[in-house]
């Protein structure tokens, strides 16, 4: 028996990474799991795998959420799970970056998760249950020089928060999980320098990067019954690298 059985999943971001490693797990443990991503070549590769069904979605759109929530529940029923994963990076310095830059980062990592609550928990509330996990980062707990992309991810920290006590009378979870440094492609330029490497693996108590699986593990716990007392926490994944 899976730990997902008969639970029908979203995961936005889940053609790639830390998304990708989670859309696997969770159809591997049961559940009809999409894959919702903006790259549909990639949601081509993704929809092929058992249970798993790839759909278009921009998260910063508020109608591709409004059609992707019905669709999604006229089609299979119900909706048990979301996962706001789906995100983008910038290493851009603090004097570089502009209002262009700032709106597109905060309109996907941080109006994403907002929107994709906003249109799926009612339907998770009209069953009196569901699970939300939503993608942070370490970056909204320590000062790492990420400004924007920090900036954003701080805004799903209080809005997880915010959100659990909103939605906790109506059946509906909601928790976030906070990532170290994952090798995936949004990390992939870090391979080009094996000094850098070194120095990060060094400067991590559990002495490695995480990979996505690390990441799929914890949403799963949190996705999952196993959990169902637990809404409004924050889980760290990072290693060690944030509580020295
Ligand atoms: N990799 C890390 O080290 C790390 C650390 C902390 C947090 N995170 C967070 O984890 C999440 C996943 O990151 P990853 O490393 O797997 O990155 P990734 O780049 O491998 O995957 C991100 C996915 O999001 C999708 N995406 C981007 N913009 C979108 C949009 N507007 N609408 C729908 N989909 C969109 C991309 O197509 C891609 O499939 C992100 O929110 C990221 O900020 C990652």
């Amino acid at each position: 028996m899976g730990k997902l059985d008969n639970k029908v999943a979203i995961i936005t971001g889940g053609a790639s990474g830390i998304g990708e490693g989670m859309v696997d797990l969770f159809a591997k443990e049961g559940a009809i799991v999409i894959a919702a991503d903006i790259n549909e070549e990639a949601l081509e590769k993704a929809g092929q795998k058992a249970n798993v069904h790839g759909m278009k979605l921009n998260v910063s759109s508020d109608e591709d959420w409004q059609a992707l929530a019905k669709a999604v529940n006229d089609r299979f029923g119900k909706i048990d799970i979301l996962v706001n994963n789906a995100g983008i990076s910038s290493e851009k310095p603090f004097e570089e970056i502009d209002a262009q830059d700032w709106q597109k980062m905060l309109s996907i990592n941080g109006f994403g998760p907002f929107a994709g609550m906003k249109h799926v928990a009612p339907y998770m509330a009209a069953q009196k249950k569901g699970s939300i996990v939503n993608i942070s980062s370490y970056t909204a707990l320590i000062g790492q020089g990420f400004n924007h992309y920090s900036a954003s991810k701080g805004a799903v920290r209080a809005l997880s928060k915010a959100a659990a006590t909103t939605f906790g009378r109506q059946g509906v979870r909601v928790n976030a999980l906070f990532p170290g440094i994952i090798e995936t492609p949004m990390t992939q330029s870090l391979n080009t320098s094996k000094e850098l490497l070194d120095r990060l693996i060094q400067a991590t108590p559990l002495q490695r990067l995480g990979q996505a699986i690390d990441i799929a593990n914890a949403a799963l716990f949190l996705a999952s019954d196993d959990s169902s007392y637990i809404t409004g926490s924050e889980l760290v994944i990072d290693g060690g690298y944030s509580a020295q």
